[in-house]
């Protein structure tokens, strides 16, 4: 009736703005006199300066300062030791910001910063992840506070004794987030007040790190981050450039921009590190699991303890008596890795459902249903309950959906010409997050209301779904509604991460709006000119632990060719299948899944850096290089939702979208090839050179 209904697919609220150019991004905002800087990087892999001679770069014209370690406005020392930037001379990776130039022009920065002379005190350096890497240890935690090891039964046991198995290893590369924007900041001091925009996923943490940072009170500190151009994890928390363009401004007392050239990007804004799998998988000949083992091996930076958590999907996914999951990780002189959507889960699943196909391949048996059978009851590692697990569900509609009925199992008994063709599954699963989060809502005399919440719209639609949350809570249509996010001083919320923004800011905007919408009910007076207003938090309630193993769910189909003459292989079709809760709006629910999708096709057949031993550093630093899918790459790519209605989540019922298309994608397309050609490759991403 309103067409407010959550699930409807509302248009992007800010679409026209985006497409016309009058949304502006962090580097775009117009200062009076803003000044522009650009980092030099180091060119060693490991070691620390000994002397830096700006005296040349000074000399150029436009030329206002160049900061290093020795001049640069002092910063507290950060809790994420990647934002410690010219505080010392330690080297700690190639590509580490040891100098700033500053300069009136971006063009003037950029030259001045080739003629800054750096010299190095230069340290042997170990770039290589190996399995058996004499420095590989047992963290105590995984990201997420994961333990790294989990183990119940009798895993090596269950191995030796199981009448079939499969025992086998897998390799992802690192992997680089890439977003359209590169990350950028403008930052200017209106005296002991710091005002900046960036291109960040969440604000509210920006802000506190800056405050810490420069010894300022909170409130002393605005953040903008009215539009960011993409994130996938890489912008989840503050990046060097903010820190740098806060210091920058201090030091000249102008407005500076620092937004940093792509080429920059891969070695400090974090990547994907490069996972190494082994997976036992032992069954019996009815095809029931009897162990599982899942381990891997991980790099992480000299200054930074970051473990991907890839081997925590398999303690969600089957039914197993057995099982031992476990993380390790070497320390080397590389960029320190992050966050890239989905992190864990996507490496992860891409070896288990790998491994998966390989033993359905093993058993005789469809892949679609060794899945099924192994379903667990409840969440096999934890014991408890799912809140939901519609797997099952999205398994079967994906194959109707697909035909996956008409499929030969047989490898290698489809070719048109010299194309080889294949199908392939696989399963997908992201966890439910949520973190607390606070938000107002007002009604004003008008009959309009606004609701103010500290929410980041990274492109997936969140400022639109928010609208409609509180529309539907208020009972009122969606033009009736305004809402502000990318905003500290807004209510402050969590970040746009971990697939859970919507569900957080959701909550807390429901809230206030369903308090709001109280306080109305009967009033007959007439509002004040400042409206009436609602406040809600949801700290304690968002962060409370669930009894419910909650989790989204997934299935991928993939139809590829591999062509035996070049080695080329090509992605025909791509069906998914979700149980992610309640959607929320059905437009940019299906722009998100599609968008995993694609990222999980790029994961599959052409993503991924390569660490150059000698050198100590990725060879792969632009988009010429790193080949992200383009339209081209991209077939037909269908996503669907199984509607699911889950009491034990939160008021708006979503669990989340972002990720989750991103996981298992991989897996089906792999497995594709293999159905095609009748081999194994157990290395992505996919190239011709591997398959020839
Ligand atoms: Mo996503 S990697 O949780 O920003």
């Amino acid at each position: 009736m309103t067409g407010t209904a959550l699930g409807a697919p509302a248009v992007r609220r800010e679409g026209r703005q985006k497409v016309t150019g009058v949304a502006r991004y962090a580097a775009e905002h117009p200062q009076p006199d803003r000044a522009h800087a650009w980092p030099v990087p180091a060119t060693v892999a490991r070691g620390r300066v000994t002397a830096v001679d700006t005296s040349a770069a000074r000399a150029l014209p436009g030329v206002l300062t160049v900061l290093t370690h020795e001049n640069a406005p002092r910063i507290a020392e950060p809790d994420d030791p990647t934002l410690a930037v010219l505080r010392d001379e330690r080297v700690p990776h190639r590509g580490w910001f040891v100098a700033l130039v500053v300069a009136r022009s971006p063009e003037e920065a950029r030259a001045a910063a080739s003629a800054v002379r750096v010299e190095y005190a230069v340290e042997d350096h170990d770039v290589t992840l190996r399995a058996d890497h004499p420095e590989a240890y047992e963290p105590g935690t995984a990201n997420g506070g994961h333990p790294a090891r989990r183990e119940y039964g009798d895993p090596d046991g269950a191995f030796a004794t199981a009448p079939v198995r499969v025992d086998v290893s897998y390799r992802v590369p690192p992997l680089h987030n890439h977003p359209m924007e590169p990350h950028a900041s403008t930052a200017r001091w209106e005296g002991e007040r710091l005002v900046v925009h960036t291109s960040s996923q969440g604000g509210t943490a920006v802000r506190a790190t800056l405050a810490a940072l420069f010894a300022l009170p909170e409130d002393r500190v605005t953040v903008h981050t009215a539009h960011v151009g993409g994130g996938f994890g890489s912008k989840g928390t503050p990046r060097p450039d903010v820190v740098l363009a806060a210091m920058a401004a201090r030091a000249t007392g102008l407005p500076v921009t620092v937004a940093l050239p792509r080429r920059q990007l891969p070695a400090v804004v974090g990547h994907r590190a490069p996972t190494l799998h082994r997976l036992r998988l032992g069954a019996g000949t009815d095809g029931r699991l009897t162990g599982l083992t899942h381990e891997i091996v991980t790099h992480s930076s000299r200054i930074k303890e970051f473990v991907e958590q890839a081997a925590v999907p398999a303690r969600v996914m089957y039914a197993t008596p057995s099982s031992r999951t476990l993380h390790r990780v070497v320390r080397l002189d590389v960029p320190s890795p992050s966050w890239m959507r989905a992190p864990g889960e996507s490496p992860g699943m891409y070896a288990l459902e790998s491994a998966m196909d390989e033993l359905a391949a093993a058993l005789g048996m469809d892949p679609v249903r060794l899945r099924l059978l192994n379903e667990p009851e409840r969440e096999p590692d934890s014991g408890k309950p799912f809140s939901s697990r519609h797997l099952t569900e999205c398994l079967e509609e994906g194959a109707r959906r697909f035909g996956w009925e008409h499929r030969d199992p047989r490898p290698r008994s489809r070719a048109e010409g010299h194309l080889l063709v294949g199908t392939g599954v696989a399963a997908a699963t992201y966890p439910v997050l949520v973190q607390p989060s606070t938000a107002e809502a007002r009604a004003l005399p008008d009959g309009t209301f606004v609701v103010r919440v500290n929410a980041t719209d990274i492109g997936t639609g969140a400022r639109t779904v928010l609208t409609q949350v509180a529309a539907d809570a208020l009972g009122v249509a969606l033009d009736r509604v305004r809402t502000e996010i990318g905003d500290s001083d807004l209510p402050s919320a969590s970040l746009a991460g971990g697939s859970s923004g919507t569900a957080s800011w959701g909550w807390a905007v429901h809230d206030a709006c369903t308090a709001l919408a109280g306080r109305l009910a009967g009033r007959t007076a007439p509002l004040p000119d400042e409206g009436v207003s609602a406040h809600a938090d949801t700290a304690g309630r968002a962060d409370a632990e669930s009894p419910y193993a909650r989790h989204a769910f997934g299935a991928h189909f993939a139809e590829v060719t591999v062509d035996s003459v070049t080695g080329e292989v090509r992605v025909r079709r791509l069906l998914g299948v979700f149980a992610a809760g309640r959607i929320l709006n059905a437009r940019t629910a299906r722009s998100q899944f599609v968008g995993g999708m694609v990222m999980g096709l790029g994961m599959a057949l052409t993503e991924g850096s390569t660490m150059d031993a000698a050198f100590g550093d990725f060879t792969e630093s632009d988009l010429a290089s790193y080949h992200v899918p383009a339209h081209a790459d991209v077939p037909a790519v269908e996503a669907h939702w199984i509607d699911e209605d889950d009491a034990h989540l939160n008021p708006v019922g979503g669990k989340g979208i972002g990720e989750i298309g991103n996981v298992g994608t991989a897996a089906a397309i792999g497995n594709a090839v293999h159905h095609a050609t009748g081999v194994r490759f157990r290395d992505l991403p996919l190239t011709p050179d591997r398959i020839l």
